[in-house]
């Protein structure tokens, strides 16, 4: 289970905060190397990566205890066919959302207590479970 804080993340930090933080994973995700987490975000359209900016911000506000707003696919349908493995999730959550965080001001206590559990938990129907479709299964993932 996400840790309890997980949830007091969105009425600690606000929303702009949370829009801030959502642009940076965006611009650090293009920016990453295909080498480490491939090259999915290199093939989207202007359209499509707008649309990814606004799921991904309705999301994020979501896993931490804001409002639902969230109008896009499940963590299962919307990394479908993007072969992504363990290795380039992690990759993403280290080097492209924890920088994302720490660069906008988040603690290191809170991006490791309260933000990583919701992204880096395994049990079936997690996001890590659910977007991780390629490659040997995370351990405790069905
Ligand atoms: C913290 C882990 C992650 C979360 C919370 C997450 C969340 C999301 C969300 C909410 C969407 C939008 C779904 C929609 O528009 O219906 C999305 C789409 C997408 N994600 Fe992720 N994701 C994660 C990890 C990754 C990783 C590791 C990659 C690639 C290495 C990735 C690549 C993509 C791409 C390319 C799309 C757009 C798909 C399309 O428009 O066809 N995601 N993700």
């Amino acid at each position: 289970m996400a840790a309890p804080c997980s949830s007091m993340m969105y009425a600690k930090y606000g929303a702009a905060a949370f829009t801030a933080v959502n642009a940076s994973i965006i611009s650090k995700a293009v920016a990453a190397p295909t080498a480490s987490v491939g090259t999915s975000f290199q093939g989207l359209t202007q359209q499509q990566a707008m649309t990814l900016t606004t799921n991904l911000g309705a999301f994020l506000v979501v896993a931490y205890g804001g409002p639902n707003t969230y109008q896009g696919k499940s963590m299962l349908a919307a990394h479908q066919g993007l072969n992504i493995t363990e290795a380039q999730y992690d990759y993403f959550v280290s080097n492209v959302v924890v920088p994302a965080l720490s660069e906008n001001g988040v603690p290191t206590a809170d991006i490791m207590n309260c933000f990583a559990p919701p992204v880096t938990e395994k049990k079936a129907g997690s996001v890590k479970c659910d977007t991780v479709q390629s490659g040997p299964r995370p351990s405790g993932c069905p």
